[in-house]
């Protein structure tokens, strides 16, 4: 099968067969205790393209596709930012036609985008199959946690020093992500501002998007300033909070979903090369 890039025409498709892989995915490592598996919304399939399309724009030699006889038969999405920074945003292979080799041929392309880059990242599901080929690639792996469920308003704490961002703000989210995670985002902060509301730290120390069912991303200098970011999302989340990117080395986001009463869960892995776990840091999923 020839592996080529991937061109805007390949893209809806892409989205439908991630949609299928992940939730099969899904079924198959779902414990009971976790939210029940379920197929992407209308507007997240809407969101997932426009985010993939940006890809295209901005890193179009790190996105890979597949065809077989069928029609796509899986794909790998990629990104650089700064020269200092590779992470692999969405990796699917058509239910069916896994465990024979295509993801490792489909990553590999991916990772050669990256090969001069010091600092990988990639946030990975539970599936077997994934975890490993992500080991075998050389990604030291960080199960992520999961804080979920509704937030007890009556524990919220009031917080100040908190504002909303905007545009004007780039600069300062620009250090803050060369400092916590090694490179700046460029355009990802337009993706990200369709996740949710761009919160600021009135002290410069950290930054949050803020979404209906919790943070899409936070990254702060100090635990302080991450915490109060935190407790700011959660005042905003409306009905069920899900916030699954947890790694170990940010306990103080354990402790701040722990007081608003939500439940901690495990759910896949953050994997990453030449860089510890960033924090305090939440990652977003696709955009690392
Ligand atoms: C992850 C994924 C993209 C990998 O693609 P793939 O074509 O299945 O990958 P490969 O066949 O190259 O590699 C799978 C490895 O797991 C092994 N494997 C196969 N079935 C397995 C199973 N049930 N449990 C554990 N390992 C398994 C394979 O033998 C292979 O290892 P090897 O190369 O050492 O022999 C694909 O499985 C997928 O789409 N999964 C669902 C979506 C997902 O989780 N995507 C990754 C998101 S981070």
């Amino acid at each position: 099968m020839e592996i080529r890039t991937m061109q805007p025409a390949d893209v809806p498709l892409a989205e439908k067969l991630s949609d299928d892989a992940f939730y099969h995915a899904a079924l198959q490592s779902r414990r009971d205790s976790d939210p029940p598996a379920g197929r992407r919304s209308v507007s997240r399939s809407a969101n997932w393209i426009t985010r993939t399309e940006g890809f295209l724009t901005t890193d179009p030699d790190g996105c890979f596709v597949a065809y077989d006889a069928e029609g796509l038969a899986g794909f790998a999405t990629s990104a650089r930012r700064e020269d200092t920074l590779w992470f692999l945003c969405t990796f699917a292979v058509r239910p069916g036609l896994q465990g024979q080799g295509l993801g490792k041929r489909l990553l590999d392309a991916a990772m050669a985008y990256g090969a001069d880059c010091p600092h990988w990242m990639l946030s990975a599901s539970d599936d077997p199959k994934a975890l490993r080929r992500y080991r075998l690639a050389g990604f030291d792996l960080h199960p992520q946690l999961m804080l979920h469920g509704e937030v007890d308003r009556s524990r919220l704490v009031a917080v100040d020093g908190v504002r909303e961002g905007s545009a004007a703000d780039l600069d300062l989210l620009d250090a803050i992500d060369r400092k916590v995670r090694g490179a700046a985002r460029g355009r990802d902060h337009t993706t990200l501002a369709g996740t949710g509301s761009l919160l600021v730290d009135v002290e410069g120390g950290g930054y949050a998007y803020a979404a209906d069912n919790g943070p899409t991303l936070l990254a702060a200098i100090d635990e302080e300033t991450a915490t109060r970011l935190l407790w700011e999302c959660l005042a905003r989340t409306d009905g069920e909070a899900a916030m699954s990117h947890v790694t170990g080395a940010n306990q103080w986001a354990l402790d701040v979903g722990l007081a608003a009463r939500l439940r901690i869960g495990t759910e896949g892995v953050l994997g990453v090369r030449g860089m510890a776990p960033p924090a305090p840091y939440i990652h977003n999923g696709a955009l690392l």
